[in-house]
């Protein structure tokens, strides 16, 4: 029997008109361009401003524009995985509301919780569902309106995240092209240093929460940074290694886009020159799970059928991973 892998098809995306940048930070907090784009590499990052907007907003058009590409039937799609740490609301799951909005009638669908890794778990989680047999059409698609749990009061996290979607489309494919290898992690002795500190069952929203900005990300910057160079760089030179490639077979390195310096240790590790990485940090910050979608977005032009490529991310809980695959068209 033909082996059935699962290669993405379709690559979607959506980032809101509305720029925030370095230059409108330095009116809003003690910070200036200089510090910000030599220590993350961030020059500007979109905000979704529109009131009564929520993650899903996003989610659709990047969908949508898979449909297009397509000319799918919304009907078609089995199932959506929706990665998120900002759902339009704490339930029912975003991926419900993302495939009313679409018309998804004949989707079922649910949340994946992994913070800036939850692109590639759910791709991961998705490939599975493909490779079984059992589903034929699935959408995973990374989203996070970060800009509502972003404390605009703090220099130390307001200066990175952004909002954004993107979006794949993932089918059968028999030459064996698409997923081929990942390694995914988590740690949740890590929990403390990226987190919402109100708002989930263990300490709900009271008037005390929300008067002491418990309900807004909160980062300790330094460790994390340390976590994430070594979790991403680690994992990364882990995959090659064990599918007998080196960073010349790789054609694109496609990073979480969390802070320049990252990347670059990454890409260092791996032997990758600077030319094979993608990087659009500068515009549009920190999307959490929607940084790797947008980078694939931004290059799909770019990308060849039969390149490798290793996408790679960290995120909070901790979480973290490696996932090579191979382009479908
Ligand atoms: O995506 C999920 C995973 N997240 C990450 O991977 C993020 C990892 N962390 C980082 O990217 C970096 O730690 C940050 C960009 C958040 C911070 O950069 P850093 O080089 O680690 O700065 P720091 O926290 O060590 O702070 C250095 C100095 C401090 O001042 P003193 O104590 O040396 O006087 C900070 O108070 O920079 C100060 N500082 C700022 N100055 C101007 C902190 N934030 C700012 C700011 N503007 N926005």
């Amino acid at each position: 029997m033909t082996k059935i892998t699962a290669a993405i098809t379709a690559v979607g995306g959506y980032v809101p008109e509305t720029k925030l940048t370095n230059f409108d930070l330095e009116k809003m907090v003690d910070t200036n361009d200089e510090w910000i784009r030599s220590r993350t590499g961030i020059s500007e990052r979109r905000i979704l401003k529109e009131p009564g907007k929520g993650s899903s907003d996003m989610a659709v058009p990047a969908i949508e524009e898979i449909l297009r590409k397509k000319n799918l039937d919304p009907k078609e799609i089995d199932c959506i995985i929706c990665a998120t740490v900002t759902p339009d609301m704490v339930f029912p799951a975003t991926a419900n509301i993302i495939a009313d909005k679409v018309g998804a009638t004949n989707a079922w669908g649910y949340d994946l919780s992994a913070a800036c890794s939850g692109f590639l778990f759910a791709l991961s989680t998705g490939a599975m569902y493909i490779e079984s047999g059992r589903f034929k059409k699935v959408i995973v698609v990374g989203v996070d309106k970060m800009s509502a749990i972003v404390d605009y009061t703090d220099r130390t996290t307001c200066i990175i995240f952004g909002d954004g979607a993107g979006a794949v489309l993932l089918e059968a494919n028999e030459d064996g092209l698409g997923v081929q290898d990942s390694i995914l992690k988590s740690d949740g002795s890590g929990r403390n240093f990226l987190h919402m500190k109100a708002g989930g069952s263990v300490k709900p929203a009271t008037a005390e929460t929300v008067a002491a900005r418990e309900h807004f990300a909160f980062q300790e910057g330094q460790a994390v940074f340390k976590f994430a160079v070594k979790g991403m760089a680690d994992v990364s030179a882990e995959l090659l290694e064990r599918n007998n490639l080196t960073g010349d077979d790789i054609a694109w390195l496609v990073p979480h886009q969390a802070n320049l310096r990252i990347i670059d240790a990454t890409a260092n590790r791996m032997g990758l020159d600077k030319e094979k990485v993608m990087i659009n940090i500068q515009k549009y910050g920190n999307t959490t799970a929607a940084t790797l979608p947008l980078c694939l977005w931004d290059w799909e032009n770019q990308l060849k059928k039969g390149d490798k490529i290793v996408l790679a991310a960290f995120g909070g809980g901790f979480t973290w991973g490696a996932t090579l695959l191979t382009w479908a068209y």
